[in-house]
């Protein structure tokens, strides 16, 4: 199974330099892999591609295997019946019913409601020294993802905690502890889901999973299905967010001079943040393999080709990013970045992740405008998800 070196996925970028190169695609033993914006851009929104839907590297015939033997309580947000895991129809009819949670209408309902967790937040810090992550970064996106899904406050630290140590099941190559530590984590939030969804049928409220709990005749969905997206929803909504508010702290930290040019011109808020989400993507790469024979950037592809997309790469590719190697909040095109993907897997909750950063971040910066790091951040250890477990930070003076 293709593993990634734990100081490659620390600091990737110097390794996606080695694979530009003459080539879109780079042809390896295992797995081929692309850095190439026009390649991933072709990849991402073919039908030629399918999602590789975890065991890209497997013979077909184990894949098989493995798909009948999986069981139901310990399925990953990667795994089907998961969106990230269908390819079109069943792709299709799942997704525009969970797209219902995700109007323009619904995101601008919720700013009120981010604006206000994001002060009491930092209401609760009494300034000095703490755990930017601990305490705010991740607090934030689980309160909002909770009220999506209809989650009592008194259970986000559980879904927190789970969500940690289930993050890793996202990545390839897992040693046998860390398998078994995230399935462990996943059984929880099955079993804790089956009880939610049964009490949500019950007595359904306002919230996506009530909603969808509710639909029947021919779209009706299962159990498993509402767990499903219930996981997806959990796992890609907060593990995501939080990684692209530590990112941009720590960024910020290391160039003063823009984040008081953040502070002086709040304006510049979302043009940042779609710098973040280009320099340091929180999502470090996806995976498509081939459907049939076909063609990618000039490129010929054979049927059964796995193909990673590294889009943190792509987002550093010197033909879209002039001087790609610099964080510069001003850049003028930051957001042709493919962090939330492209195509039919676009992510649903792209316009909320920026909301809940731009709004985190500009109410953090307008409190603490000196904000910075009080020691070395220290690293998550997952691979495709690509932030920090720590952030310790100074406050300064707050305003
Ligand atoms: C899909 C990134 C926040 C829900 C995706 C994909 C990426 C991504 C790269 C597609 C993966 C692929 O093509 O294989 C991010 C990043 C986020 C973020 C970087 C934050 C910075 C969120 C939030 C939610 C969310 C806040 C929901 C509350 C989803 C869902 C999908 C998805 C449901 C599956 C879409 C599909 O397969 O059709 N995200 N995401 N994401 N994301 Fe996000």
């Amino acid at each position: 199974m293709l593993a990634i070196d734990p100081k490659i996925a620390a600091d990737p970028f110097p390794t996606y330099e080695l694979l530009r190169g003459a080539d879109p695609i780079v042809r390896g033993p295992v797995v081929s892999s692309t850095v190439d914006h026009q390649a991933a851009n072709e990849i991402l929104r073919s039908d030629d591609f399918g999602t590789a839907a975890g065991h890209a590297e497997l013979p077909p015939f184990l894949r098989r295997v493995l798909e009948r033997v999986a069981d139901p309580y310990s399925l990953s947000p990667v795994d089907k019946p998961s969106l990230l895991a269908l390819d079109p129809p069943d792709h299709t009819r799942h997704r525009k019913l969970v797209a219902r949670a995700f109007t323009a209408r619904r995101i601008t309902a919720l700013e009120d409601r981010v604006t206000s967790v994001a002060e009491k937040l930092l209401d609760e810090l009494d300034g000095g020294s703490f755990d930017l992550v601990e305490r705010y970064a991740a607090r934030l996106p689980v309160a909002v993802i909770a009220d999506l899904l209809g989650v009592p406050e008194e259970q986000h630290d559980w879904l927190l905690d789970w969500g940690n140590r289930a993050a890793i099941t996202l990545d390839p190559g897992l040693t046998f502890r860390e398998f078994r530590d995230a399935e462990t984590a996943l059984r929880r939030m099955h079993h804790w889901f089956d009880e939610h969804v049964a009490q949500l049928r019950r007595n359904p409220g306002d919230d996506l999973l009530s909603q969808l709990a509710l639909i029947d005749g021919e779209d009706a969905l299962t159990d498993l299905e509402l767990r499903a997206i219930g996981l997806l929803v959990l796992g890609a909504g907060f593990e995501t967010t939080v990684n692209l508010i530590g990112n941009a702290v720590v960024n910020l930290a290391a160039h003063p001079e823009q984040r008081d040019l953040l502070v002086a011109e709040p304006e510049r808020w979302p043009n940042a943040v779609e710098e973040v989400l280009r320099y340091d993507s929180p999502v470090q790469l996806t995976v498509r393999s081939a459907l049939r024979d076909t063609v990618v950037a000039g490129t010929p592809v054979p049927e059964g080709l796995g193909i990673l997309v590294l889009l943190g790469g792509v987002n550093r590719d010197p033909k879209v990013f002039t001087d790609p190697q610099a964080f510069d909040v001003t850049r003028a095109n930051p957001d042709q970045h493919l962090s939330f993907s492209a195509g039919v897997h676009f992510c649903l909750g792209a316009s909320l992740a920026r909301l809940e950063a731009v709004t985190a971040l500009r109410t953090l910066y307008a409190r603490y405008p000196d904000l910075e790091l009080a020691e070395a951040p220290v690293r998550r250890g997952t691979r495709v998800l690509h932030g920090y477990e720590q952030v310790r930070v100074m406050t300064g003076s707050p305003v």
